[in-house]
Parts: structure tokens; sequence; C-alpha cells
């Protein structure tokens, strides 16, 4: 078969070249992209003299058809013609003649497929936005179910102070409004506009990139062509943020798991989150919250991929450049997989608040409260230490918890002790007592829970 690029060429290109090279099974996903871009060419082309009027209005109506049939299914993309780009030119031509070859004057394959690649990702990134987005307000309606609730916060996973739960859960609430910030941030240099940039060097024609940026919607355009066409960086970007918010959902998965064993029993995931076992009938399987920890793993995988095929490319275009698509995709279509799951598994999970309270009331994680009492009885917080340590050794030998010691027993490690320890040792106090700034104790929280608010849509 022809190729558009065969003038130079004496011989047909090896069958197994054709396959090795050609990106149409992966970029065909940049269809509409590609033929947005087109358009917009296209219409710069006509308007700046460089093409008539009539072959501008002409190809864009081809290109308009075309992208009407990709959407319906109705076109088979072929490996011999490479790409997506030139499966596209093909098309046209055989939809409206020779007229359609007049489409890439000016222009390469190289600002080409930038500018597609920077379309498709302001795209996923507002819908990657709007999905963390949902995930937020799910923890905001959990959190504000449970501000009441109280468990063991933990540090080493060893029982450290009881928290409120919704305090527990708008940790993760903030990680993701730092997510959604650092994709914001992103369009700025998602919305730089490569379309001009030619093969590397620019263009002999008197063409207009600010007019083909505008009718894009992009910011502004790349002011060194050779940086255009070879910049993949707000694409290391996306998988870099992409990353992080990976981190977020698999630390927040690693717990849904943890809470959801028989030894925490902190919360039960609905059934229509979980799975069962082929052997063993009394299971109930958390698969979701695995899946989303482990999915972590490829889309790190994509972003050292990418690095790696950057790391000391010459300048400018060079056909590594080609392998940023897969891992990019495959990226997208992860988040945009596990953000889905993640909100309604987070509204629809039942939260087990007897277990979480038991829990708190057979422990040690009101110690550093007595210390406090000691401290505002006087004695310096460092001496106040050393005698709750005493107790809690003392306690765990005669198996009693704090609130188990009677009065005489407190007052043997220091005269300092009053009746009133008790109240303060109640966990609910031990929680409504933590009223610094940012702190678990309830009224924090709720101001914590209305600050939240404003950051959701
Ligand atoms: N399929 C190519 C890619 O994704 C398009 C650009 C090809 N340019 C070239 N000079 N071969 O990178």
């Amino acid at each position: 078969m022809s190729k558009l690029w065969g003038g130079r060429f004496t011989k047909e290109t090896d069958k197994l070249v054709e396959e090795f090279t050609a990106s149409i099974t992966f970029d065909k996903e940049l269809a509409n992209e590609d033929i947005e871009g087109s358009i917009a060419h296209v219409q710069m082309l006509g308007d700046c003299d460089i093409i008539s009027t009539e072959d501008a209005k002409t190809i864009k109506e081809g290109l308009v058809k075309i992208q009407q049939k990709i959407n319906k299914g109705e076109v088979e993309f072929l490996v011999e013609h490479e790409d997506i780009h030139m499966n596209i030119e093909k098309l046209l031509i055989d939809e409206i003649g020779a007229v359609g070859g007049k489409l890439h004057t000016g222009r390469s394959r190289n600002d080409q497929v930038a500018t597609d690649m920077h379309l498709y990702l302001r795209k996923q990134t507002k819908s990657i936005i709007a999905l963390l987005n949902d995930v937020q307000k799910a923890i905001v309606e959990q959190a504000k179910e449970n501000v009441d609730t109280i468990l063991p916060g933990y540090t080493h996973l060893q029982r450290a102070q009881p928290v409120s739960f919704a305090h527990h859960l708008l940790a993760y609430f903030w990680m993701l409004e730092r997510d959604k910030e650092r994709l914001q941030d992103s369009m700025k240099r998602i919305n730089w506009s490569p379309l001009g940039a030619g093969a590397l060097a620019g263009t002999t024609f008197p063409i207009d990139r600010q007019q083909t940026a505008s009718l894009l919607g992009f910011e502004k355009v790349y002011p060194n062509s050779m940086d255009a066409v070879s910049d993949r960086d707000f694409i290391v970007e996306f998988l870099s943020h992409a990353s992080l918010i990976m981190t977020h959902i698999s630390r927040l998965s690693e717990e849904l798991v943890i809470w959801s064993s028989q030894e925490f029993q902190f919360i039960e995931l609905d059934d229509a989150f979980c799975t069962g076992s082929s052997i063993m009938p009394q299971k109930k399987n958390p698969d979701v919250p695995e899946l989303l920890r482990a999915k972590t793993g490829r889309v790190y995988g994509n972003l050292v991929g990418l690095l790696t095929v950057l790391k000391g490319l010459p300048l400018a275009y060079n056909k590594d450049m080609q392998e940023d698509k897969e891992g990019m995709f495959d990226t997208v279509a992860t988040l945009d997989g596990s953000l889905r799951l993640l909100a309604p598994m987070i509204r629809t999970m039942t939260v087990n608040k007897d277990k979480m309270h038991q829990a708190v009331s057979q422990d040690f994680s009101n110690a550093t409260d007595i210390a406090d009492y000691l401290v505002t009885k006087g004695l310096p917080f460092r001496q106040a230490h050393e005698i709750i340590g005493k107790i809690v050794l003392y306690a765990i030998n005669n198996q009693k918890f704090l609130l188990d010691l009677n009065i005489e027993e407190y007052q043997q490690f220091s005269p300092l002790f009053k009746p009133d320890i008790y109240e303060i040792l109640q966990p609910k106090n031990v929680v409504g007592a933590r009223n610094s700034q940012g702190g678990t104790g309830f009224e924090q929280v709720k101001i914590q829970l209305a600050f939240a608010e404003q950051f959701v849509e």
C-alpha cells in the first residue's frame, strides 16, 4: 500500500517493521483531539491565505464527516498508515480527494502529535479533578456522620491517642485537595500550544500560531519550536501527580483492608464492593481496596517508564517519544476506574461505632492525658511522663486499664491525683480536650469540616 511519505523510497516497508513502528493500535484514542487540532489548523491556513477559503472549508467539512464516521465506529484504521495522524489524513483524501493533501501544509506530525497530547491531557485532567472532588464529597459525607465516633489513633500501628473518626477521614480529604490543586496548577503548562512548531524549526508559511492556540483554547504558544515538539514534561507531570494520587488511594485502601478485618472490625464494606472465595464459604474479601492498593504499582511504573524514555534524548523529536502514550492512557484509565470505585465504597461502608469505642476503652491511649493532668498540677512534663510510665507498667502487671485503678493506687504514685482524673480519662473527654487548632477535639473537627466543605463543588 502506498505511503503518504513514500516518494523517497524504492522498497515496500518490511511487514514486521510496519507493525513494530505503528502506534495506531493505541493512538486511535486521540482521534477526536487530532481532528480538533486539524480543524483549527486548516481554519488558520484559510484565514492566512495559505490555502483558499474554499479549500479550507472543504477540508473542514471532510474532517467533520470523518469524525462522525469514527465516532459511529464505521472506520477501520490500518497499521499500514502507522498512526492516527496519517490514518485520518488518508481517510480525508479518500473522502474529499487530492485537496485533502493541503491539510498538512505548514505542519508536521511532530507538532500535531504534541498538540493532540495537550488537548487529550487537558480533557482528562479536568475529568480526574472532578472525580477527586467526588471522593472528597464522599469523605465529607462520612465525616459528618462520625464527628463523635471515636477510634484509636495509631503511630507505628500501636495505639497512640484516640481520635474522632471524622478527623481520621478528613486527613485523606486534604491529601486529595493537594492533588486537585497540583492538577489545577499543571493546567498552566498543559495549556501551551505546540501547534505551528512544524517538524522542529517552524515553517516557511506565514502561519498564525496565536490563532490556532486561541481556537484550541490554549493560553500561550511555546516560544521555542524545538522545545514545543520535544517537550513531554507535561505528561511526566501528570504521571507524577497521578502517582501521588495513587499513593494516597493506596494508603486509604490499606486502612480499609485493616479496618474491615476480623481483628479490627471497625468498618464493614458493602457487599457490592467485596467478593467471595471459591473454597471458603465464610469469606468476604476486600478485593477492591486491595486492587486499588496494587494498581499504584503500574502508575509508578508508567512514570518511571516515561522518565527513562526521555532521559538522554537529543533534541528534537525522536521516535522514542511515541512510547509516551500507552503509559499515559493506562494511567488515565487506572485513575479513572479507581476514583470511580473509591467514592461509592466510602459512601456505602458501615462504620461500627461500637467496635471502635470498645477498642479505645480497652487500651492505654489515654495515658498522655494523665501526664498532662499532672502538668496542670505543676509537675514538669518529663517527670509526669516518668510517673505515668510506671503507672502503665503497674496496670499492665495487674491486668487493668487506667480507668480500672482506684484513687489510692493513683495516689501511691503521686499525691497530686484527685478523683477528677476519672472524667479526664474518659475517651470522649480525651478526644474533646484536644482543641488546639487542627486537633481532633470535636469543636476543631467541626470547624475543619466546615472549612473542607468550601473546597468541594
Ligand atoms: N506516532 C508518532 C508519535 O506518536 C507521531 C509523530 C511521528 N513523527 C515522526 N517524525 N515520525 O510520536
